[in-house]
């Protein structure tokens, strides 16, 4: 292999005098040349091309955001720089060294860190320890006993210096998901990155996370660190990235600076089109009530939720990360317990102790976290797409896979699912197309009232237009919608009615008329409505 051929300049073994004004020093020598540039890097799996040819330079000290629709290559072109995955052919030359090929280790110790969406890191660990996970400071280089007291100090510069305030002895498990991504932040300037990756790093995170994040982001570009950004929400590529490099079907269209393009230009770049109405509600008629939650609570996560939905309409519930609305929704279809309370379907009160029970009674619920809770990954897009719909059939008695397949390729390509045929197995999807999948499961289960978490994160804007029209289309068959959605704009698109939760109550009710930023934003505060 080529890169045995061409060792990477050594790292120095200074463990634990690695201080940040090394980093510093370090970063200004490549200030203001290119840090990586990626010549025809070209993989192909089995039945797919994943990148065809791709090119892409960075420099030292900018945000470089890459967009493309799900499936484009974005993912698979940072496991290349990460040496999570070896490239067929093309170089990755990086800080003036030429590679044909790169491992993790190697990856590392050249400068390349990456924060993972599913984070790497030890939840029952401390702080420190997960800082220093592999790089740990010792008392001394030959007696192998770590020197906790520098590390937890160490730790406490490293979390002060991102105005981090956690304790280095907390354990990482007690820490919320974006605080975690900032620990990780912290592992990579601590191992001195050159390039920090991150890809879809706001997914999960609330607004004001992803805010620190950005802050954080903006820092270390001063210090000359590369930033390598993926994200569908391209508001925030706008408001963040200094750079975009657009890929489609494996390869690179264009770069460009940001300033000089508008988020439309984007848009027509990463999908080959225009999409001209970015939510196309149609309103359906409402008829009568199919779902009616009364006085649910569960100590110390739900307050009284009392709520109503009727056939035809999207109801969509606004607030937080960590407002309650996934709570709520679990309690509803049996994923957790509930203390007290009533849930009707169609007017007659049902029972629901497991999920089950809420399938039965024709609740389908599509979970927010699609990994744990929505698809069997080592089974075909085939399988997962039609699992729900063969519980039922089973039950008759009557299995028709030729027909339930059809439906599926039918809803797949208008979703645009992105894959080498329906028997590819869903772990090898991109993530976005992942989620497709799940969309398509539950749209094929005959249910009438739905619940949607977050149905279109991860999801490129092409085909999130695509699951709007799915949307009008269950609602105009009569069925009710629940949608969760973190974004604003996509709550007051496309909800007829909207709920706002803060700390497990419902705080707000407005009409699609009615709402504005401002309001959701009070009620999601907690401050209640005068009504
Ligand atoms: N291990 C694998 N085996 C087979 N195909 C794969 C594998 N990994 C990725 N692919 C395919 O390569 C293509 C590019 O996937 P990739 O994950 O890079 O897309 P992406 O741009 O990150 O999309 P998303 O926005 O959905 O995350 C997809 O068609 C995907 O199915
Ligand atoms: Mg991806």
């Amino acid at each position: 292999m080529g890169e045995d051929g061409q060792a990477a300049k050594p790292v120095s073994g200074r463990r634990g005098d690695l201080s940040l004004s090394t980093a510093i020093e370090e970063s200004e020598m490549v200030a203001d040349g290119i840090l990586l540039r990626v010549k025809g890097l070209t993989k192909k799996f089995p039945g797919v091309v994943a990148l065809d040819g791709v090119d892409i330079e960075a420099r030292a000290g900018e945000i470089h955001g890459i967009c493309g629709e799900n499936g484009a290559g974005k993912s698979t072109l940072i496991k290349m720089l990460t040496g999570a995955h070896t490239p067929d052919s093309g170089t990755i030359e990086f800080d003036g060294v030429t590679y044909t090929a790169l491992d993790p280790r190697r990856a590392m110790a050249i400068g390349i860190g990456c924060i993972y969406q599913e984070l790497n890191l030890i939840p029952h660990l401390s702080v420190a320890e997960n800082i220093f996970l592999g790089r740990e400071i010792y008392l001394s280089d030959s007696l192998n006993i770590l020197d906790r007291a520098q590390m937890n100090a160490k730790a406490a510069e490293l979390l002060a210096d991102i105005d981090l305030n956690v304790s280095p002895r907390a354990r990482l498990g007690t820490l919320g998901v974006g605080h975690q991504q900032m620990i990780e932040i912290c592992r990579a300037i601590w191992s001195n990155a050159k390039l920090i990756i991150m890809d879809e790093p706001t997914s999960s995170l609330s607004e004001k996370e992803a805010h620190d994040l950005f802050r954080v982001m903006a820092r270390m570009k001063e210090r000359g660190v590369a930033i390598l950004f993926i994200s569908h929400r391209l508001d925030e590529i706008r408001a963040n990235c200094d750079t975009v490099t657009v890929m489609r079907d494996g390869r690179t269209i264009e770069s460009f600076a940001m300033k000089e393009r508008s988020v439309d230009n984007i848009i027509q770049l990463m999908v080959g089109r225009n999409i001209q109405n970015k939510y196309p509600k149609e309103r359906a008629a409402h008829g009568d009530v199919v779902l009616s939650v009364r006085n649910l609570n569960r100590k110390g996560v739900l307050h009284d939720i009392n709520f109503e939905l009727r056939a035809g309409e999207v109801l969509g519930f606004a607030g937080l990360v960590g407002a309650g609305r996934t709570e709520t929704a679990r309690a509803i279809t049996g994923a957790d317990p509930f203390d007290s309370g009533t849930i009707e379907v169609f007017g007659k009160e049902v029972k629901i102790r497991q999920p089950l029970d809420s399938i039965n009674a024709g609740i389908a619920f599509l979970t927010e976290n699609r990994k744990e809770q929505g698809l069997i990954l080592i089974q075909s897009v085939a399988f997962n797409a039609t699992i729900v719909k063969m519980h039922k059939y089973g039950k008759a008695g009557w299995l028709s896979l030729k027909g339930i397949r059809e439906t599926a390729r039918k809803i797949c390509a208008e979703m645009r699912l992105k894959t080498s045929g329906m028997d590819m197995l869903v772990g090898k999807l991109s993530g976005g197309n992942q989620q497709k999948v799940v969309i398509a499961k539950w749209l094929l289960s005959n249910a009438k009232i739905f619940i949607f978490d977050e149905p279109t994160r991860g999801i490129d804007v092409g085909a999130k237009v695509e699951v709007y029209k799915l949307i009008n289309q269950l609602v105009a068959g009569g069925a009710g919608v629940i949608i969760i959605c973190s974004e604003m704009e996509e709550v007051m698109g496309m909800a007829d009615r909207i709920l706002v939760m803060h700390e497990g109550e419902i705080t707000g009710e407005m009409t699609q008329e009615e709402a504005t930023q401002e309001r959701i934003m009070y009620a999601a505060s907690g401050f209640k409505q005068a009504s």
